[in-house]
């Protein structure tokens, strides 16, 4: 120890340490040094803050250009004095350099897994159990959404980020400290950690000398989405899923490559701890993990009631969508940790805690053959013809495999294992091949026939368009598809022209053009020949068809299926024109001017209506008595450029009336809640919408409300 008395200082000039003792040039070089080094520290520390505030809270502070300025700083000051260079800067999370393989870390501790629930009396029983063995009713449950990731384990020493493993097999893991790092939700430097290495001998310190922390890995929807826009464009092979996308970047050797991943991370767990354990029960742990700087779920409750964590799980299948990233299920725990200790473990499940597991949305299943379904328009689907698989609830044993691109770009092949989804009421879908399972099987590349399955005709193809069609205008399947979207809800709404009655329709040729269905009534007595077709059934059909003639024409232009004539479009030509006539009459380029529509719709619209055959076919309707003129009143209105999502159960509309109000008034309905939204409807039951919506700040309107607000904008209807 150096001392600062003059008196002594010649006495130790040679092995002290005194700056009063050395040239100038080393005692400045000295502070500088000390300066740059308290610098470094304070760029870390804000760094770290700023991180946390972006990446785990969302919050941000400070922009892009300051977070990078200080990142810049600090980098520099790094290369000045790389002795100053840590491991756990906030400069080194994208270093590291790639390793031939991942070395074996054991667990202090097993990773366990967890018993599975799928239903009300499944987990009435696993609490019984419980009750059973503690003799005890009252338990406290945290009920977390169970994230569908990979498990991992992270190990802190003096506040400091030491190293972290996946769960392997429960028992021994891999070592992924440098992919762990490159994750900018994990702290490497925790709050509270003492500054430089190993706290002082008696000094008090708030954080336990070592301790293990557990949690999940993922990626969110949104950056899977990313990626595979990016793998696409590319020309590479997309990925499956995001939890399977996960699984690869963590356990890539490159950590580099782990970096453009953007995982994030959930903490779920306390481990082991060295030293004294900060807390008792499960929940305290987590709020203690959170306040050291972890990123842990905001969405989770605590119930002293298993009534409620029933009806907690129950609420989130429906939700689920909502979120940013895959959940599979909720898990229950059981909050206490000495009554957790009490129960134990069994097998390598703790009693303590279980899953509510969802229904699967996933499934493997073998793809027996690959079909192909004839459209309205003559569109060829080729469609997977499956080994019925239980997933999303029911049983699937057809999906669709939207055209010859998408298929071949998964490259999926008759004869493959295959991945089948169903999310909520979406149409299963083919997500790909399990391509370890065709090893050496030689299965052939789908092919699209040469001609129409239906009617023989055929197949004709644009250049540069991924779709086939068949072009024979009297394809039977074609024309029964075409009454099913003729006789549509959003078309003419004209009920009992099912897809079954439409076939039998053309098939016994009663029907073999949209006009002859307005000369149905005629042939009553050969109709009434028919199996399964009542007198009264008839009947209403005849009086649906007669009603139909009153639809206005923007319903009349969806009705015809028109090719790229949707409801947007359809509303804008019949706004622009007013009536069948004035469009029949426009220009190419009148058409093209109306406000939304394309050069390739308006061509589109324009070759129909010029069609010898389509022309005679409206005026055949024209003959019949249809309407061909729109409400002139519709155009503009008081919900003029409003973007609007309908939710839940109205008392005054049904889900088709509210959408056609609002579009009568000139607003737009969407299916999805955005950033763009102007406000969201909610009635009775509406679920996720009205989550995102507050997520996002979005405007929610109840019906009384949205009521209000129409009589504010002057209308005044019933
Ligand atoms: S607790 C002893 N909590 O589920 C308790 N696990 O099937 C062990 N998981 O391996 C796990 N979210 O990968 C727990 N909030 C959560 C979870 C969660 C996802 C995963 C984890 C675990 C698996 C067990």
């Amino acid at each position: 120890m150096a001392t600062s008395d003059p008196a002594d200082a010649s006495a130790d000039a040679a092995t002290s340490t005194d700056p009063h003792d050395l040239p100038d040039e080393v005692v400045e070089a000295g502070h500088e040094y000390e300066a740059a080094r308290e610098r470094v520290e304070e760029l870390r520390t804000r760094i770290r803050y700023h991180d946390y505030r972006y990446y785990t809270l969302a919050e941000p502070e400070i922009g892009d250009s300051q977070y990078d300025a200080l990142m810049r700083e600090l980098r520099t000051l790094e290369e000045q004095y790389p002795e100053l260079l840590e491991p756990d800067s906030p400069t080194q999370r994208v270093a590291g350099e790639p390793t031939a393989g991942f070395a074996v870390v054991e667990h202090r501790e097993p990773m366990l897994s967890l018993s599975n629930v799928f239903e009300r009396d499944e987990l009435f029983a696993w609490r019984q159990r419980m009750v059973r063995l503690v003799e005890r009713e009252e338990f406290r449950y945290v009920c977390e959404p169970k994230i569908d990731g990979l498990a991992i384990s992270l190990v802190y020493r003096n506040g400091r980020f030491e190293y972290g493993s996946t769960r392997g097999d429960g028992l021994r893991g891999e070592d992924i400290t440098s992919n762990l790092r490159t994750i900018r939700t994990i702290p490497l430097v925790l709050n509270g950690a003492p500054a430089d290495g190993p706290p002082v001998d008696g000094e008090p310190s708030a954080l336990p000398a070592a301790f293990e922390v557990r949690g999940e890995v993922y990626l969110s929807k949104e950056e899977f989405r990313r990626l595979n826009e990016q793998r696409a464009e590319a020309g590479e092979q997309l990925y499956m899923n995001p939890r399977n996308t996960a699984a690869g970047s963590l356990r890539q050797l490159d950590p580099r490559v782990t970096a453009t991943r953007r995982l994030n991370l959930f903490v779920y767990q306390l481990g082991w701890v060295e030293g004294d354990r900060p807390v008792t029960s499960h929940s305290e742990a987590i709020a203690w993990l959170r306040s050291l700087g972890f990123p842990t779920n905001p969405l989770t409750e605590t119930f002293d009631d298993i009534e409620q964590v029933a009806a907690f799980c129950e609420g989130w299948v429906d939700r689920r969508e909502a979120l940013d990233y895959d959940i599979d299920g909720v898990v229950i725990k059981v909050d206490d940790l000495a009554t957790q200790r009490a129960l134990g473990v069994v097998g390598r499940e703790p009693r303590w805690a279980t899953a509510w597991k969802f229904p699967a949305e996933q499934a493997v299943t073998r793809l027996k053959a690959i079909q192909v379904s004839v459209g309205r328009t003559g569109v060829l689907t080729p469609f997977a013809v499956l080994e019925p698989v239980f997933v999303g609830g029911v049983t699937v044993s057809m999906a669709t495999l939207h055209n010859l691109d998408h298929l071949r770009g998964l490259d999926i092949r008759a004869g493959d294992d295959v991945i089948v989804q169903r999310a909520g009421d979406v149409i299963p879908q083919v997500v790909g091949p399990v391509l370890s399972q065709r090893k050496g099987r030689d299965l052939p590349v789908f092919e699209m026939p040469d001609a129409c399955p239906v009617c023989g005709t055929p197949v004709a193809h644009d250049e540069g368009d991924a779709a086939y069609y068949c072009p024979n205008r009297a394809c039977p399947t074609k024309l029964a598809r075409l009454i099913e979207h003729f006789t549509s809800r959003g078309a003419l709404d004209i009920e009992g022209f099912g897809e079954e009655r439409s076939a039998m329709l053309v098939g016994r040729g009663f029907v073999s053009s949209l006009a002859d269905l307005y000369d149905l009534p005629e042939k009553r007595e050969a109709l009434l020949e028919v199996d399964k077709i009542g007198a009264k059934t008839l009947d209403l059909m005849f009086a649906e068809l007669e009603k139909s003639k009153q639809q206005p024409l923007h319903r009349l232009l969806i009705a015809l299926g028109i090719r790229h004539v949707g409801s947007e479009t359809a509303r804008a030509l019949a706004r622009h024109f007013g009536s069948m006539q004035a469009l029949r009459h426009a220009a190419l380029e009148e058409i093209q001017a109306v406000d939304g529509i394309g050069p390739i719709v308006a061509e589109a619209v324009y070759e129909y209506l010029h069609d010898e055959e389509y022309a005679a076919l409206v005026d055949a309707l024209a003959a019949h008595g249809l309407r061909m003129d729109e409400d002139v009143a519709a155009r503009g209105g008081i919900l003029e450029g409003e973007t609007i999502v309908i939710t839940g159960s109205l008392d005054r509309w049904s889900r088709n009336e509210i959408e056609e109000f609002i579009k009568s008034l000139g607003g737009k309905v969407t299916g999805s809640v955005s950033k763009k939204t102007s406000f969201v409807v909610a009635g009775d039951g509406g679920g996720s919408k009205r989550d995102k919506a507050e997520a996002l700040g979005v405007e929610i309107q109840d019906e009384s409300g949205f009521v209000g607000l129409l009589r504010e904008r002057g209308w005044t209807g019933e």
